[in-house]
């Protein structure tokens, strides 16, 4: 049985499926890695904290993203956690640029040699520990051997297909 015949198709209305998922507030990551010196990235919002002890995240990646190719080779990646000021990066790691994403994009190499962009509010880097099945996606679980935090900056939200900063675009203050 293929992976993706696991589950039975449900009944949900896609349509309503999706605008549901996008009704959840989320953060903005880039989840990035590197192979061969050549630097990979996407923007995920599929991240969440797994475990404090020992320190292990999820990220839950498209099976065709390339992304999740060259962190599956690599064994290692890094969530970039996306600043109010970042939402071109954003929609930058939003394509299929492969390494193209990165041209003009101000970086360096984390202790793990995943990329770490600059300014971005939060750092975490992880070796890939284990990959699971869901559907179309897979979730990779990262052991973390390394976290920055700038403590100043406001995160990047997203909701309703939208970026925003905390506040709201049209927030009322
Ligand atoms: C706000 C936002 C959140 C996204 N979250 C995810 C996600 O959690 N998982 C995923 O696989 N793709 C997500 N995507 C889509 C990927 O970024 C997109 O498919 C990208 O082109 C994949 O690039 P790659 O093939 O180079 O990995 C998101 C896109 C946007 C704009």
């Amino acid at each position: 049985m293929s992976q993706s015949s696991k589950y039975e198709q449900g009944s949900v209305d896609p349509v309503t499926y999706r605008s549901a998922l996008g009704n959840f507030v989320t953060g903005v990551t880039v989840v990035t890695t590197t192979l061969g010196g050549t630097p990979v990235g996407t923007t995920v919002s599929a991240f969440a904290a797994l475990s404090l002890s020992p320190p292990l995240i999820l990220v839950s990646l498209a099976r065709k993203s390339e992304t999740l190719a060259q962190i599956k080779r690599a064994g290692i990646f890094a969530v970039n956690v996306l600043s109010e000021g970042q939402r071109e990066i954003a929609a930058c790691f939003a394509t299929s640029a492969g390494a193209g994403k990165f041209e003009g994009i101000e970086y360096e190499n984390g202790q793990s040699g995943a990329p770490i962009i600059a300014d971005v509010g939060a750092s975490i880097e992880c070796d890939l520990e284990d990959c699971f099945s869901g559907g179309d996606h897979e979730i990779l679980v990262g052991l973390v051997r390394n976290a920055t935090v700038e403590g100043d900056l406001a995160p990047l939200v997203y909701f309703r297909g939208n970026f925003s900063g905390l506040a709201g675009e049209n927030a009322v203050v």
